[in-house]
C-alpha cells in the first residue's frame, strides 16, 4: 500500500483563527478519536479541537458498529466543540458535517460525482462509500451544548486491500483520482469546510440550497431503518430541519432519525408503471 514517505506535520491543518479545527492533536495510536474528543471538551481548552489518528483499536461507526481502517492509510478526525446553534437548526448539524467533508473530498476528486448520502455517507456517483460521520452531540433542553463530529474518510486505501463485505460497497479517494492523496492537506480542507458551515449555522444560516443539489438518495426507492421499524418510499429531498423527505403510497412523511438500510436501483418511470 502505497505511504507518505516524508513524516506528516499535522500542525499545517491547523488554523488559530478558525471556528472549529483550530488546535490539533495526533495520536500515532487511540481507542477512538470521538471519544479523546468528548473527553476534551470537559477542558476550557477543547472548544475546537481537533483530535487526529493513525490508527484507532476501538474505532466507531454509526449504531454501535465498529470502523476499521489500517494504520497510516485513511483520515481518522473527530472535531470537538460546544456549539451555539438555534435549536430550529440543530437537526442540520450532521448533514451539513457531511456537506463539508463532501466538498472537500470533491476538491481532490472532483470527476467522482461525490455525495451526501443521508444523512451523512459521502458516496461516489455509483453509491460506493468514501467517508462516514459519527456525531455525537449533548443537549441542555433543546440546546445542543456539546458537539463531536467524527470523521473517517477513505484516502490512500487501495479497494484491493479493504475486507470483501467493505469492497463491495466502498471505495477510497485514492481510487477515484489514481494518485496518493495527502493526508494533511485533505485535513485542512475538510477543517476549512467544517468550521465555515459550524459557523454559518451558528449565525442562523442553514446552506439548504447545496444540501440538496448534494443529495444522492433523490428520487430513489429506499428502505429506512429508524431502529423502531424499517419504512421505505422514494426519497423526495431533505426537509428544512434536516430530516429525510419519502414519498410512500399514504403521503408524504419525513424521517428525523435512520439509516438507509437498503437502496433499489428502479428508475421512477419503471416505479410509475
Ligand atoms: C459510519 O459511517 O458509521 C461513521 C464512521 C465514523 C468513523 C470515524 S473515524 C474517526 C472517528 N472516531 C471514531 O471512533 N469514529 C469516527
Amino acid at each position: 500500500m502505497p505511504r507518505m514517505s516524508v513524516a506528516e506535520d499535522w500542525t499545517r491543518a491547523v488554523d488559530p483563527a478558525r471556528r472549529v479545527g483550530r488546535a490539533l492533536e495526533f495520536h500515532a495510536e487511540i481507542g477512538s478519536t470521538n471519544d479523546r474528543a468528548r473527553e476534551a471538551l470537559a477542558q476550557p481548552d477543547g472548544d475546537g479541537l481537533a483530535v487526529v489518528a493513525d490508527l484507532q483499536t476501538a474505532g466507531r461507526g454509526r449504531r454501535g458498529r465498529s470502523w476499521t481502517s489500517p494504520a497510516g492509510a485513511n483520515l481518522l478526525v473527530s472535531v470537538a466543540f460546544r456549539p451555539a446553534i438555534a435549536p430550529r437548526l440543530a437537526g442540520l448539524l450532521g448533514v451539513v458535517a457531511a456537506l463539508a467533508v463532501r466538498d472537500a473530498c470533491a476538491r481532490i476528486a472532483p470527476g467522482a460525482g461525490l455525495a451526501i448520502r443521508w444523512p451523512n455517507d459521502v458516496v461516489d456517483c455509483e453509491g460506493r462509500k468514501v467517508a462516514g460521520l459519527l456525531v455525537e452531540t449533548a443537549l441542555e433542553g433543546e440546546q445542543l451544548v456539546e458537539a463531536v463530529v467524527g470523521i473517517g474518510i477513505n484516502v490512500n486505501w487501495p479497494v484491493s486491500e479493504m475486507a470483501a463485505e467493505i469492497r463491495e460497497r466502498a471505495t477510497s479517494l485514492m481510487t477515484l483520482t489514481g494518485a496518493p492523496v495527502g493526508r494533511v492537506e485533505l485535513l485542512r480542507s475538510v477543517l476549512d469546510a467544517l468550521s465555515g458551515e459550524v459557523a454559518a449555522l451558528e449565525r442562523g444560516e442553514a446552506p439548504l440550497g447545496r444540501l440538496r443539489a448534494s443529495s444522492w438518495l433523490d428520487g430513489r426507492w429506499v428502505e429506512v431503518d429508524t431502529g423502531a421499524e424499517t419504512i421505505s418510499g422514494r426519497a423526495a429531498g431533505i426537509a428544512d430541519d434536516g430530516s429525510l423527505v419519502l414519498d410512500r403510497d399514504a403521503g408524504r412523511i419525513s424521517l428525523s432519525v435512520g439509516e438507509v438500510a437498503r437502496v433499489r436501483e428502479m428508475s421512477v418511470a419503471a416505479v410509475r408503471e
